[in-house]
C-alpha cells in the first residue's frame, strides 16, 4: 500500500538524549546501513533536527539533480563555513555558480594533462624515498603526497617544506568536524575550551601559509597560469571588481582541503584492498609491467592503465572517500509519498548505496573485474555509484582525481608491494572523509 503523505518513514527508538545522535556518531556508516534496511526512505533525529535517509537510485537522482533547487548544503558543510568561509564547497546559489564558472577552466582536460607531470614528479620522489623493508603509515604518506601535488599544481607553492605543519593543521581541522556537528556547537564554539584553541591555532596556521602565498603573488605580479593567478585576475561580471584576499583565501583553502584528503583516502584504501586480495594484486602488477615495462611513465599512459582504473573504481565503491552527502530542505518535498518538512536534513550515502545487494552482485567483495561490464560513468548514470556526487554540486576535481589516483598507484605499484602490518587494526572513522581510525601501517617490499 502506498504510504500516506502524513506518515513518517520507518525509524528506530531514540537514544536517551539527543535523538539518535549518539548512535549515529558512534558508528555512522553502520547506523545508516541499518536504517536503509527499513526501506528506501527512513528517518531519525540528530538533536532536534529531523533527518531522512534516501536509499534508492531514483530518490538520489531526485535529491541531487531533479529537485536540487529545493535544497542547500547540509549541516556539516554549513558548519564548515567557520573554517572554509564562502568557498566552492560551502557557498550557495548565484554566488556559487559564479565562482564555479570561474574555477572550472582550471580543471579542463588539457590542463590536467599538464598537472599530471607534477603528479608523476612527486609520485617518483616518494617512491625513491622508500626503502625495502620500511614500515610506513600509508595514510600519512598519501596525505603528504597529495598535499604536495595540490599545492604545486594549483598554487605553484612549495608545500613540501611545510608539509608536516600544514598536514597537522589539516588533521586538526578535519577532526574538529566531529565537534562542529555536535548539537549546540554554534554556542560551544565561543567558549574557551582547549580543543577549540587547538582548532583556532590550526586555522591561523593555515591562514598564515595561504595569505603568505597570496601576498607574495600579488607583490611579484607574476602570472604562473595556475589557479591562484586565475583567481587573482578574475573579475566580477557585474561590478568589474576583483576578488578580495578573503575570497581568494576561501577558495584556496577549500581546494587545499577538498583536493588532497579525498584522493589520499582513496589511495590508502586501495593499497589496503590490494594487500588483502592476492589475485587482484597480481593482475595489477602484471598490467604495470606490460604497459610501463622499464620506460619512464608519462601522462599518456593513463588511458592504457585500464585494470588500475578499475581497481580504483572498485576501491571507491567499497570505501567511498565521501561516504555521504547531506542536503538541507529549504521547502517541503515528498520522497515516495513521505512529506519532508523544510529544515530537514536529507542524506544519500555512497557507502550504503555502493554496497546495496539489490544493485550490486557480491556487493561486499572486492572485484575490480566487475568494471569490465559496467563503466564508472554508466553506474553513475544509474545513480547506483556516485563517489564524486552528481548534479550541479558534483566534484569539480573529478578528472583531476582519476588521473592522480591512477598515476600514483602505477608509480608506487611498479616498484613496491605493500603488505599490511600484522598488528594493524582496521576500524572505519567516517569524518569529512572515510578514514581509517588507526592509520594504515604497511611494510614496503621491493618487487
Ligand atoms: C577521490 C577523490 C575525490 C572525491 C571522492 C571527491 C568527492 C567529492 C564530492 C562527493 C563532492 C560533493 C560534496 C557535496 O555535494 O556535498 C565534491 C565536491 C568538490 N570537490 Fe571533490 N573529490 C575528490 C577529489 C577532488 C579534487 C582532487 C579536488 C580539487 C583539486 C576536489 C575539489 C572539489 C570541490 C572544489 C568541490 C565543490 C564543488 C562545488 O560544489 O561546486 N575534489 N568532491
Amino acid at each position: 500500500m502506498k504510504p500516506q503523505p502524513q506518515n513518517l518513514p520507518p525509524t528506530v527508538p531514540t537514544d536517551w538524549i539527543g535523538g539518535h545522535f549518539r548512535s549515529f556518531r558512534k558508528a555512522p556508516t553502520e547506523f545508516l546501513t541499518k536504517m536503509s534496511k527499513f526501506g528506501d526512505v527512513s528517518t531519525f533525529r540528530i538533536g532536534k533536527i529531523p533527518v531522512f535517509l534516501v536509499n534508492h537510485p531514483d530518490l538520489i537522482r531526485d535529491l541531487l539533480v531533479t529537485n536540487h533547487s529545493k535544497f542547500i548544503k547540509g549541516r556539516a558543510l554549513q558548519r564548515a563555513k567557520t573554517l572554509l568561509g564562502e568557498g566552492l564547497l560551502t557557498s550557495e546559489k548565484e554566488f556559487h555558480l559564479r565562482q564555479r564558472r570561474m574555477i572550472q577552466p582550471v580543471f579542463h582536460r588539457q590542463r590536467i594533462a599538464e598537472y599530471a607531470k607534477t603528479m608523476i614528479e612527486f609520485g617518483e620522489k616518494m617512491s625513491n624515498e622508500w626503502q625495502n623493508g620500511d614500515e610506513r603509515d600509508i595514510d600519512k604518506e598519501m596525505m603528504s603526497l597529495t598535499l604536495w601535488i595540490v599545492g604545486k599544481t594549483l598554487f605553484s607553492a612549495n608545500v613540501e617544506d611545510d608539509t608536516d605543519e600544514i598536514g597537522q593543521a589539516m588533521t586538526t581541522i578535519v577532526s574538529a568536524f566531529n565537534f562542529l556537528l555536535l548539537p549546540f556547537s554554534e554556542y560551544l564554539e565561543k567558549l574557551p575550551l582547549p580543543p577549540l584553541k587547538k582548532l583556532r591555532n590550526a586555522r591561523n596556521k593555515l591562514d598564515e601559509v595561504i595569505y603568505g602565498i597570496i601576498d607574495e603573488r600579488r607583490r611579484s605580479g607574476e602570472e604562473k597560469g595556475d589557479l591562484l593567478s586565475m583567481l587573482l585576475m578574475a573579475q566580477d561580471e557585474e561590478t568589474g571588481g576583483a576578488m578580495t584576499d578573503k575570497q581568494v583565501r576561501d577558495e584556496c583553502l577549500t581546494l587545499f582541503l577538498a583536493g588532497h584528503e579525498t584522493t589520499a583516502n582513496a589511495l590508502t584504501w586501495t593499497f589496503y584492498l590490494l594487500s588483502q586480495n592476492a589475485e587482484a594484486e597480481r593482475k595489477f602488477h602484471q598490467e604495470l609491467d606490460e604497459v610501463l615495462g622499464d620506460k619512464q611513465i608519462t601522462p599518456e599512459d593513463f588511458p592504457r592503465l585500464k585494470f588500475t582504473e578499475q581497481i580504483l573504481a572498485e576501491s571507491m565503491r567499497l570505501f567511498p572517500p565521501a561516504w555521504t552527502v547531506g542536503r538541507l530542505a529549504t521547502e517541503e518535498h515528498e520522497f515516495n509519498g513521505f512529506k519532508i518538512p523544510p529544515k530537514s536534513l536529507v542524506l544519500a550515502s555512497q557507502y550504503v548505496m555502493h554496497r546495496d545487494a539489490r544493485f550490486w552482485e557480491n556487493a561486499e567483495s572486492f572485484q575490480p573485474e566487475r568494471w569490465e561490464k559496467l563503466s564508472a560513468k554508466e553506474a553513475g548514470n544509474k545513480f547506483i555509484y556516485f563517489p564524486f556526487s552528481k548534479g550541479v554540486r558534483n566534484c569539480v576535481g573529478e578528472n583531476f582525481a582519476w588521473m592522480e589516483g591512477v598515476l600514483l598507484l602505477a608509480i608506487l605499484g611498479r616498484k613496491w608491494k605493500l603488505n599490511l602490518a600484522p598488528e594493524q587494526k582496521i576500524v572505519l572513522q567516517p569524518m569529512i572523509t572515510l578514514r581509517s581510525k588507526h592509520g594504515m601501517k604497511m611494510k614496503v617490499e621491493k618487487r
